[in-house]
């Protein structure tokens, strides 16, 4: 689990800030669902079998409760949809959520036990159309993002039935073979023999080699709904590859199943950014009624570890330097002022030289410091002195705050007005 200190809080806000808007941009709306639930939602949605449930939840009990720190967030999304009886108002409901998600997984670059998922769900739309709306929305997302290398693997698991046959076929496959299997294969070959295709040990990846694909289960609809999925996303011209082996660690997809990586150097080539899919039988399974679902979420670290985008790391706009122990009350007044009009601003109260504060301005990364001193007092003046443009000059005091405005407005360097750009 990780801090995430002030030096570093700029790349984090401005990749939220860049997933929000994109997200509000395709109709998505923020749901904050608790970071506790109850476990056996967890157990019910995600499958007994998968890995995340058997060893990755933080579980505990408390007054007879069984509860877990969310290892994910489509589980509580899909608890909070079906308890509020959002199906009964709304027809399509899109939810975005970002936040932090708990798993006990071995650390290591990119896996953390605390780490920030940014998610979305669709409930109410069956597809294929909004899943290749989705896949899209993220290709353009990274992009904006500026993570290179963007990858989108694609696949189709069909739905309960397709997944039993191949289920049956794979068992049958893998069972003459389970002495050359890893043991932990060996031990997911009754519970969840799915998971052996998505195995990264070369001795299973040796046996899986010649196992039946899930595509020569599929039935007409699953068959066509994948077939559209393709022939939407090459209308949208968003490179994918089709990837019969892909399964997830979840056990509630069905149908659209999909990943996405990039920034193989900085990342690895194993490790995904963002993983989703439909899970059409969730919300039934939770006891509600037949409502299709698709979502995806992207790990926040990974993300910022896999960008090339860079933001500013200037802290203030301006400084007022009081210079003697008059002047403080001069140069607090002058500085609620300046933060009127947005513009961040930072006062030394602790009596500090003016080369002090000077020192200061620049390691802040301030381009005005405006200087009240008692000569500044007694005239009713400001200097203020332009750091990047080099000028020095004494303005009256009721003109000080506006020029000041003025100068860092054509620069585009205060609070509001990078905000809107
Ligand atoms: P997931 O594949 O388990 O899917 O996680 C999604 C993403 O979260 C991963 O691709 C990765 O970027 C990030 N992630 C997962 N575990 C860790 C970790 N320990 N440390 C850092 N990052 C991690 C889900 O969670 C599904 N709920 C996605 C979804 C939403 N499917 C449908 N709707």
């Amino acid at each position: 689990m990780n801090d995430v200190l002030p030096g570093d809080i700029g790349r984090w806000q401005r990749v939220e800030q860049i997933y929000a808007r994109t997200l509000h941009l395709s109709g998505f709306r923020e749901v904050r669902t608790p970071h506790v639930e109850s476990t056996p939602l967890f157990v019910r949605a995600i499958g007994e079998t998968t890995d995340v449930v058997e060893k990755e939840m933080y579980s505990f009990e408390h007054h007879g409760d069984a509860l877990t720190l969310r290892p994910e967030g489509t589980a509580g999304a899909a608890r909070a949809y079906l308890e509020h009886g959002v199906q009964s108002r709304e027809p399509v409901t899109r939810w975005w959520y970002a936040g932090p998600m708990f798993r006990a997984e071995r650390p290591q670059r990119g896996r953390y036990r605390q780490f920030y998922q940014l998610g979305a769900e669709i409930f109410g739309d069956a597809g294929p159309g909004c899943d290749a709306e989705m896949i899209d929305m993220l290709v353009s997302l990274l992009g904006e993002l500026r993570v290179p290398g963007v990858e989108v693997f694609v696949n189709s698991l069909g739905g309960g039935a397709t997944r039993s046959l191949h289920r049956e076929a794979l068992v049958s496959y893998l069972s003459p073979r389970a002495a050359s299997l890893s043991p932990t294969s060996q031990s997911r070959l009754q519970t969840n023999p799915l998971r052996i295709l998505d195995s990264k040990d070369p001795r299973d990846q040796d046996v899986v080699k010649g196992a039946p694909s899930i595509h020569d289960f599929l039935d007409a609809g699953d068959r066509e709904h994948f077939a559209k999925l393709r022939e939407h996303l090459d209308a949208l011209h968003t490179p994918y590859t089709v990837d019969a082996r892909l399964v997830r660690g979840l056990d509630y997809y069905t149908r659209t199943l999909f990943e996405i990586k990039g920034a193989h150097e900085k990342l690895g080539a194993g490790s995904t950014l963002v993983g989703g899919g439909r899970y059409d039988s969730m919300i039934a399974g939770l006891g509600g009624p037949d409502v299709p679902a698709i979502g995806f979420a992207a790990g926040l670290e990974r993300l910022l570890i896999a960008s090339d985008l860079e933001v500013s790391e200037k802290v203030i706009d301006a400084v007022v330097a009081p210079v003697g122990p008059t002047a403080v009350g001069a140069a607090l007044g002058l500085a609620r002022d300046l933060r009127r009009f947005g513009i961040r601003c930072e006062v030394d109260t602790r009596g500090s030289s003016l080369k002090g504060q000077l020192r200061r301005a620049n390691a802040l990364g301030a381009r005005m410091v405006l200087i009240l001193g008692e000569s500044e007092l007694a005239e009713g003046v400001v200097q203020v002195k332009d750091l990047d443009a080099h000028l020095e000059e004494r303005l009256a005091r009721a003109d000080a705050v506006r020029v000041v405005l003025d100068r860092l407005v054509a620069a585009s360097r205060c609070v509001d007005s990078q905000v809107s750009s």
